[in-house]
């Protein structure tokens, strides 16, 4: 039904060998051909700022941004000057650099609630060691995760409380149970059903929702009271609700926490901080069990390190996440007038935080439509803009939020068509309609 002025000769040959060669034509499933309305780009060739480019030369307004791991845009000169600078001095050494204890010590100045501070490549490497942590301190099995809350690692402890857990012993998937986000008494249940036996308890300190009635303290004071490990996993949230993550903003300390993503502004890096009492079990300086914790390659690889540093200074420095909220703010106020003026406000709607707004396409009893998404996402591509999710980073400005509002009124106007007609939603896009990572069968 949309028109694409785009061609993607070069993408479609180009994409289809990837797929011969790569399981997922891909290396993040998030990012694959299911994902994406047909029309979208199929492989990048470069992306600075706010923009990206495909192998066919289409330039589009991501806001996106990889998988969220940017908060000062694709490419900024001065991340990317530390990194160089980094280079220049070697990337990986025979002992510790001197690039870890600066950044340790930059990290626990920042974050004076923890004693001790571990580095990682991707966010899954501190997510998991939180929970081998907690599963040492403790000597106990189980780890309760928050089942609203989409993803916390790649490994099996998570991935087998998924639809997609083939590869898995039904044994470990087991030790995984879900608790419900903003609900106590799901959260007592666990601990009622599981006495002594929950190691961890790990969560997003805020998705879309304020927690109501203290509900982290309470998770606190809990947790506390079993004696099981509080992770707050901070991967999406830091930068943006603020520097130092959203527990920050609502006073409640977790005993471990996980970074990764923005933090370093695209290079690979994140870190695991937290209560020096566990922290310091994967260390040399205690007499219990030795916790196999982190010991990684190129986890204290330079350019990881040197642009975690650069990015968070500069985003302290110029209160980029202050940025974010108000950049934020307008998109929401601006989407959900565009939404209204169009007439499709129940079906096409923007929720969560003004600094993580996400855009949700819905029946109109709220639940998510996922024909609807890829009809709509369909027409704001052939625009020119990828909005899969929402990213806000200091490259994004006025501009791109007229240009984004141009697009979102294409697609709105679309979806009022669609429904004030007899049409079946399937029939218009093309291809199919996208569909969950987490799913048993392709
Ligand atoms: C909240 C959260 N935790 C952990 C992870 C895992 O991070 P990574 O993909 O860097 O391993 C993700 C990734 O999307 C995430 O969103």
């Amino acid at each position: 039904m949309s028109k694409n002025s785009y061609s993607f000769e070069r993408s479609q040959q180009l994409i289809s060998r990837l797929h011969e060669l790569v399981p997922g034509g891909g290396h993040t499933y998030s990012k694959g051909l299911d994902q994406f309305p047909y029309n979208s780009p199929q492989l990048i060739k470069s992306a600075k700022g706010a923009y990206c480019l495909d192998v066919d030369g289409n330039r589009f307004l991501d806001w996106a941004m990889g998988n969220r791991v940017f908060i000062l845009g694709h490419g900024d000169e001065d991340v990317n000057d530390a990194v160089k600078a980094a280079i220049d001095q070697g990337v990986n050494y025979t002992r510790p650099g001197l690039l870890e204890l600066e950044v340790a010590e930059y990290l626990l100045g920042l974050h004076p609630w923890a004693g001790m501070v571990k580095f990682g490549k991707n966010g899954s490497d501190v997510t998991t060691a939180a929970i081998k942590l907690a599963r040492a301190a403790t000597g106990r099995k189980l780890v309760a995760v928050c089942g609203d809350h989409p993803f916390f690692s790649t490994h099996d402890w998570f991935i087998g409380a998924t639809q997609m857990d083939a590869g898995v012993p039904a044994e470990e998937s087991g030790w995984t149970v879900k608790f419900r986000y903003n609900d106590i008494a799901s959260v007592e249940e666990l601990f009622a059903r599981y006495p002594g036996q929950i190691a961890a308890l790990i969560l997003e300190p805020v998705k879309n929702d304020e927690p109501v009635d203290d509900f982290l303290q309470r998770l606190r004071d809990i947790t506390k009271r079993e004696g099981t490990v509080l992770v707050f996993d901070e991967m999406i949230a830091a930068m943006r609700f603020h520097p130092l993550g959203a527990h920050h903003l609502y006073g409640v300390q977790p005993d471990l926490a996980t970074y990764g993503k923005a933090v370093s502004n695209g290079f690979s890096f994140s870190f695991l901080i937290g209560d020096k009492e566990l922290m310091k079990l994967g260390g040399l300086q205690h007499d219990k069990p030795r916790v196999f914790l982190l010991s990684q390659t190129h986890a204290s690889e330079t350019v990881g390190l040197a642009a975690c540093m650069a990015t968070m200074r500069k985003c302290i420095a110029e209160d980029v996440s202050a940025y974010v909220w108000r950049l934020g703010r307008q998109m929401k106020e601006g989407f959900q007038a565009l939404a209204g003026s169009v007439g499709v406000a129940d079906h096409v709607r923007i929720i969560g935080f003004d600094c993580n707004p996400q855009i949700l396409c819905t029946r109109a009893d709220g639940t998510y439509w996922p024909e609807l998404h890829t009809s709509f996402h369909e027409e704001v591509v052939a625009a020119g803009v990828l909005i899969p999710w929402i990213s806000i980073t200091s490259a994004h400005g006025h501009t791109e939020l007229e240009r984004t509002f141009d697009a979102l009124r294409a697609g709105m106007e679309k979806v009022n068509r669609v429904l004030n007609s007899d049409m079946d939603v399937v029939s218009t896009y093309q291809g199919e309609a996208v569909k969950p990572v987490f799913r048993k069968y392709n």
